[in-house]
């Protein structure tokens, strides 16, 4: 009898902890509200897996090499770098205030495609 009741308890005991157990997935990784994808900016954000993707899917149709845009090219290290440094990459999808904003007519681009360009810049914009 005594036993039965010790493992009541113990059980009872585990329940009420296991419910406070705090492992809300979307607390612990905040997602991007847009795509649902998890925003990572942890470590190194690396230019070709990271910069680029987000600059070809909303930059390059308007900003190539061959038909530049407001004479802004881009889609090449060497062209994004430019405008990286120059502070119009920022200024421009941040939409702040002397910059044009972009994409231009499209929708500003998320706030972790911002982030994760930002800590690129910050970084020092490797060729990684
Ligand atoms: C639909 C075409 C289009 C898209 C997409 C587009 N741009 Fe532009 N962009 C333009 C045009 C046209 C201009 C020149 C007129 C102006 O400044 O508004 C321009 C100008 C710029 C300038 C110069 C702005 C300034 O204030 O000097 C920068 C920098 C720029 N774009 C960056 C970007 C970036 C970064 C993206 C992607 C996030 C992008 N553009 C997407 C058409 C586009």
């Amino acid at each position: 009898m005594k036993k039965i009741i010790i493992a009541i308890v113990a059980i009872v005991f585990v329940i009420t902890f296991y419910a406070c157990y705090y492992d809300k997935k979307d607390v612990l990784y905040p997602t991007n509200t847009s795509t649902g994808a998890v925003c990572d900016t942890s470590g190194t954000v690396s230019y070709s897996q990271k910069v680029v993707p987000i600059l070809q899917q909303a930059c390059y149709g308007c900003h190539s090499v061959n038909s530049p845009s407001g004479n802004i090219a881009m889609s090449t290290y060497a062209t994004d770098k430019v405008i990286a440094q120059n502070g119009k990459l920022y200024g421009s999808i941040a939409y702040l205030s002397g910059f044009s904003a972009m994409p231009k007519g499209g929708n500003k681009l998320t706030d972790c495609q911002i982030a994760t360009i930002k800590k690129w810049i910050d970084a020092g914009m490797p060729n990684n």
